[in-house]
């Protein structure tokens, strides 16, 4: 079929530096002889028979040696394939594939390319366009960051996180594995750091059960398996040991290694804690000797030393570090970490291993050879690149993985603010207000996954995934060929990949979302049917049946008459790209919202939060905000009302706030444990009250039923719950007004 038109666009994630489509297309069956020329490429070749495999169900077999002139695809290491280390040259013709790199790396990612070009079509043959695709990465350093401190994840599980980096061609695997809640690298010197430090007991609310302690760690063994796993992906494991801050577990194993002389908890609160490591003589022995351990086990060029936010309150309060500042003739607690970060930057060089860190190494002085990863906005990595050190940019407000996605009801636990896929793929690692001779300080980029609210694998998958495919874009192709509306016609074929592979991902993005509207005609509703993405292809019911794509296209606002029950979704080729979650719409639907339809009445600090059931299985999740527990109902419908009746959940309220602690708003409370106040605007008059008990019911939840005198209007409701209940919260699940 000479001149087949190319499935457009080119399924290809992340975009390749420079496409030629030709005419034709190359045919294979599980007859197509698949050759490596050389025993180096053999491991691409077998990655691509595999993938194809999985996702393709063909067969191929892999051999040594040269395709013949009958024709087959063929992987070689060839020194004139590519200028860069990391390329790769992939030509197809009707009859020959070619694949070729000056190293392994490059032809690897060859491989991930040419398996994502294959396509099955109508007669069920598989195919490739004729192309000819010479590529390489925009920058050396694509990297993810896996908190392990937080949450473990099973080495299977990070086995599987690799993977799914590989086949978005990153590189750098950055494993955060000591913090303040756990301890999770194996120190065979130090056994207390895993057995004490590598534990933790979750807090639960008074009156319910003890959680289970939170324990474990990985051994060296474990470590080398994931670090060799990793290798045979081209993915450098960068270890991190976060230090002088972040130390709590650390400190609860030795407490000598601390400020105050006292022995903390290993945390099970989130957020900045206090616990510093001291700056004694025997302290820097202990932390030598740990990445003495630590070195043989991370093969590659750098070590993070972590460095963030170390607040410096016990450094202050310490007549001894104050005494070691003065002996040292450092005037201040900035400069003493400064110092700390040279004395470790020293060791580091010495022993072959380039320090990097977060950016506020850059307080107080940092050295030379050190590199700087940007997290809190890009200024610190526009100032490093500017003083001549090697950045990576790692921005909280674009590529934090732990902030959701959308405002999808359906999104799990995490800080919502939304760092939607777009913002991901739109930004840009190499700021405008960087000097051009700064410039290639830039090493790359990185998206972090903080794993507080990621108690589960399926949660860091759903964090993870597609805004990997958007940062893996940013990472390696050329900036002037990124297309948003390209990457989101790209983007449907990505997710049978990720079905066919057992990767999970983020449905949420793909969902359609219903929002209703009363007409002035009682019984009938306007909908207005998104999808957050953009996607047009929307096809709905109003039946409670499974939508199809011959169901009702929808093309724009529309009335329909309650009761109904409506499922939509997006189609792009007849498929939906996410299930149709069922919106009832009724009579009752305009006297209930739960937390999620709700705002926060001054959104200082919102998360989306768990309960505190079940350690494993499903729990409740509230959107609350944890320096004010208020939640605001706008222009609730009170005419006719009698009562108002709220179901309250009960977390834990664990979290470290630091200098934020002020900006805490708890309203007084009056009895003995606090009241339920619902008043009209959050300073207007309270409509009702009524005293809150020590404790929820053996559910978890607590319903009460507030009678109000009659009012006539629409309300603006505000819900608080008053009083310091700490370490309990009460956080608000669904409020529903009942007529008089
Ligand atoms: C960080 O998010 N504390 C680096």
């Amino acid at each position: 079929m000479a001149g087949a038109a190319i499935a457009a666009p080119l399924p290809v994630v992340p975009l390749p530096a420079q496409v030629e489509l030709s005419s034709g297309r190359f045919v294979l069956d599980a007859r197509t002889p698949v050759r490596y020329a050389d025993p180096q490429a053999r491991a691409a070749a077998d990655e691509f028979a595999r993938l194809a495999k999985t996702t393709q169900g063909v067969a191929l077999v892999v051999d040594a040696g040269r395709t013949s002139r009958a024709g087959g695809i063929e992987f070689r290491i060839d020194p004139d394939a590519t200028a860069e280390a990391e390329g790769y040259s992939l030509i197809v013709k009707p009859h020959h594939v070619v694949v070729s790199a000056r190293e392994p790396r490059g032809l690897f990612y060859g491989a991930v390319t040419l398996w994502q070009l294959l396509s099955t079509d109508a007669d069920g043959r598989i195919a490739v366009p004729a192309l000819h695709i010479q590529d390489a990465p925009r920058f050396t350093w694509r990297g993810l960051m896996l908190d392990s401190a937080r949450h473990m994840q099973t080495v299977d599980e990070i086995k599987q996180v690799l993977d799914m980096m590989s086949l978005h061609k990153l590189n750098t695997f950055h494993w955060h594995l000591t913090d303040d809640q756990g301890w999770r690298v194996e120190i065979k010197r130090y056994p207390r750091l895993t057995e004490v430090g590598g534990c933790r007991i979750p807090l639960t609310v008074p009156g319910s059960p003890p959680a289970p302690e939170y324990c474990g760690y990985y051994t060296h063994d474990q470590i080398r398996d994931v670090v060799a796993y990793a290798a045979s992906r081209h993915i450098t494991v960068v270890p991190e040991f976060d230090m002088p801050g972040h130390a709590q577990a650390a400190v609860a194993a030795y407490p000598e290694l601390g400020v105050t002389g006292t022995t903390p908890p290993v945390s099970a609160e989130w957020g900045v804690h206090k616990y510093l490591f001291n700056v004694d003589e025997p302290t820097f022995e202990f932390l030598e000797n740990v990445m003495a351990e630590m070195i043989p086990l991370f093969p590659g060029t750098y070590f993070h030393i972590g460095g963030d936010e170390a607040v410096k309150d016990q450094w202050k309060a310490s007549a001894s570090v104050q005494a070691r500042m003065r002996e040292l003739g450092i005037a201040n607690e900035a400069d003493l970490q400064s110092w700390f970060i040279h004395r470790l930057e020293k060791y580091l060089s010495s022993h072959g291993k380039r320090l990097i860190g977060w950016d506020e190494i850059l307080e107080g002085g940092l050295p030379a050879e050190a590199t700087v990863m940007s997290w809190r906005g890009i200024e610190g990595g526009i100032e490093a690149a500017g003083e001549g050190h090697d950045v990576v940019m790692s921005p909280s407000s674009d590529l934090y993985l732990d902030y959701l996605q959308t405002h999808s009801p359906n999104e799990p636990p995490g800080r919502p603010a939304i760092i939607p896929l777009s913002q991901v793929y739109a930004f840009e690692p190499v700021p405008a207000a960087l000097a051009a001779d700064k410039r290639h300080h830039i090493l790359g980029v990185q998206a972090n996954a903080w794993t507080e609210h990621m108690r589960r694998f399926d949660r860091v998958q759903h964090a993870l995934l597609p805004r990997v495919a958007a940062l893996a874009e940013v990472a390696w192709t050329p900036a002037a060929r990124k297309d948003w509306n390209g990457f989101l016609a790209r983007l449907p074929v990505q997710l049978p990949r990720y079905r066919a592979l057992g990767i999970g991902y983020a449905k949420t993005p793909f969902e359609v979302r219903s929002s209703v509207m009363p007409t002035a005609q009682t019984g009938q509703v306007v909908v207005t049917l998104t999808n957050a993405l953009g996607y047009d292809g929307i096809r709905y019911t109003l039946d409670g049946s499974e939508p199809g794509a011959d169901s009702p296209a929808y093309a724009g606002p529309f009335t329909a008459r309650w009761p109904v029950t409506l499922r939509a979704a997006v189609f792009v080729d007849g498929v939906a790209l996410a299930p149709a979650i069922p919106h009832r719409i009724d009579a009752t639907t305009w006297f209930s919202r739960s937390d999620e339809e709700l705002e926060m009445c001054t959104g200082a600090l919102m998360l989306r939060l768990e309960d505190d059931g079940p350690v494993t299985g499903e729990r409740a999740i509230f959107n609350a905000d944890i320096f004010n527990p208020c939640w605001s109902w706008k222009s609730a419908p009170l005419a006719g009302i009698g009562e108002i009746v709220v179901r309250a959940g009960r977390i834990p309220y664990n979290f470290q706030l630091a200098g934020d602690e002020k900006s805490r708003r708890f309203q007084p409370a009056v009895t003995e444990h606090g009241e339920l106040k619902v008043s009209a605007g959050c300073d207007g008059p309270v409509l009702a009250s009524a005293p809150l008990p020590a404790n929820a019911d053996a559910d978890g939840f607590l319903t009460l039923a507030l009678p109000i005198t009659a009012t006539t209007q629409t309300q603006d409701l505000c819900v608080v719950f008053t009083g310091d209940t700490r370490p309990a919260y009460w956080v608000l699940d669904r409020i529903t007004l009942l007529p008089r």
